[in-house]
């Protein structure tokens, strides 16, 4: 058996595609452009990179991008003045502060001082909560994307046996209350797990979030299960010539297909989606903001 490929560049096209479309009705019905301001905080290669992304394809589906770029060491209140100031702003509708910041700020204060309404990231406590009770709330983009990818493929994940590996509060912990909120029989897995094998061979759903490379063999993985792989490991790869690198995940990528029913890329599966979700988190709080109806289909 070889497993279904599912597509995370090609799904998040559509994603983006519903999102231009919302926000473009948006413009013309209630003359609103969703706003999304990410602040990084220092110059962290990959951040700037990550950045750089995420304000291209906002403005290419139409919404306003805002780019706060701070010293590496700015203080805390700058920073929370920057972020009052982007609360208070009616013009924006979304605000994302890169991590991780500089040692010296208080990650946890700094993101809890985010409007929960426009924490586009959903790691706010009052978020956290909400999705936690199965309230309506902001959530997590990469799970969120995990979870759409599911019930594309899957449909109803009602009943099914999904194991989450990795504990993490971007995405282990909401993957698995994003799971449990469809009704599945949740086993949040980490490095302490006894017999981990034996944990995943149970799955019908295996989310892979530890950040450890091709650390899942094929013989882990129930025939027929889905693997969704949200690692992205850069290993060397000398055989493809000095200086090379590769992008790997957490999950053995050949040994798991040759067993899974359907198994995310990397690259090309979760990575796109968390991008088309951030997106689609704007919509969604720029149209709770102004009480009018969130789109469909790209909400939990
Ligand atoms: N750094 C790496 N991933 C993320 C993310 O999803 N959100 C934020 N704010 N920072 C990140």
């Amino acid at each position: 058996m070889s497993a279904k490929i599912i597509d995370g560049k090609a799904f998040a096209a559509t994603v983006r595609t519903q999102v231009a479309e919302h926000v473009s009705r948006l413009k013309q019905d209630h003359g609103i452009t969703p706003g999304l301001a990410v602040v990084l905080v220092g110059e962290d290669p990959a951040s700037q990179v990550y950045v750089r992304s995420k304000g291209k394809q906002t403005t290419e589906v139409g919404m306003k991008s805002v780019e706060h770029k701070l010293e590496v060491d700015t203080s805390e209140p700058d920073l929370l003045a920057v972020i009052d100031q982007l609360n208070n702003d009616p013009d924006i509708h979304g605000i994302l502060v890169q991590l991780p910041l500089p040692k010296h700020l208080d990650e946890d204060l700094v993101i809890n001082s985010i409007d929960p309404a426009k924490d586009v990231d959903g790691f706010h406590i009052s978020n956290v909560g909400l999705l936690g009770t199965g309230q309506k709330s902001m959530v997590p983009c990469t799970p969120l994307g995990c979870l759409m990818m599911l019930r594309d493929y899957h449909g109803s994940l009602s009943g099914m046996d999904a194991v989450v590996i990795g504990r993490s509060n971007i995405v282990g912990k909401p993957m698995a209350q994003l799971l449990l909120g469809d009704s599945c029989t949740v086993t949040i897995a980490h490095s302490r797990t006894k017999d981990l094998a034996d944990v995943v061979r149970r799955a019908d759903i295996v989310v892979a979030a530890v950040g450890r490379p091709e650390m899942v063999p094929g013989d882990w993985i129930k025939p027929g299960a889905t693997v969704i792989d949200v690692g992205i490991n850069r290993l060397d790869a000398p055989e493809r010539g000095e200086g090379k690198t590769r992008l790997v995940g957490d999950v053995d990528y050949d040994s798991c297909a040759a067993v899974a029913g359907a198994i995310t890329p990397v690259p090309g599966g979760v990575g796109p989606m968390t991008i088309a979700c951030l997106l689609a988190n704007t919509v969604t709080a720029c149209c709770r903001a102004n009480g009018l109806a969130e789109p469909e289909g790209l909400t939990a």
